[in-house]
């Protein structure tokens, strides 16, 4: 039963991430998070998304990532674990989905046409990573 409900999560999940890709003001952290990872993350980051239970791995606290790494935010560690597309190449499958790839998909479906798709999706986790920085807990 338990993969039922996680396809069903996941089948939600890629309809909320359809909406906030139709977004039209790039760099809309807040919209972007609450869209796309709010389900599994929480609204605040916390990992506590109403998807978190359907999960074999609990989804990340968010808001600890400085705290984790000595006080100062990972910023280059987390764009590319946003990303995803490099970490999938060297471990395997996880249960993020991998967002750069979403995101390209995305560039290819609609008709942002800004600029080359790479940047379309640089410009886009950078909107996420910067929300993610707003969110850390004080060290
Ligand atoms: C389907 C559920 C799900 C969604 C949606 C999701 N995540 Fe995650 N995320 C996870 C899980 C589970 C982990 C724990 C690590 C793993 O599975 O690889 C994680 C880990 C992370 C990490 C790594 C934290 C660390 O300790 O380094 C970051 C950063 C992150 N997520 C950001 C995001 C952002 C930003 C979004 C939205 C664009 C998002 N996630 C959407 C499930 C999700």
């Amino acid at each position: 039963m338990k993969i039922y409900r996680r396809v069903a999560a996941l089948a939600i999940m890629t309809t909320l991430s359809g909406i906030a890709g139709g977004a039209e003001i790039i760099g809309a952290g807040p919209a972007e998070f609450e869209g796309r990872c709010a389900v599994c993350h929480g609204l605040q980051g916390r990992g506590d998304g109403p998807f978190a239970a359907l999960l074999l791995r609990p989804p990340a606290d968010l808001t600890r990532l400085a705290i984790a790494n000595g006080g100062s935010f990972p910023a280059q560690r987390v764009r590319r674990t946003i990303d995803g597309r490099e970490a999938v190449a060297s471990h395997g499958p996880r249960e993020m989905p991998i967002w750069g790839r979403e995101l390209l998909v995305e560039y290819r479906r609609s008709s942002v046409g800004i600029g080359d798709p790479e940047t379309y999706v640089r410009t886009r986790i950078e909107a996420l990573v910067d929300h993610l920085r707003g969110l850390q807990q004080a060290p």
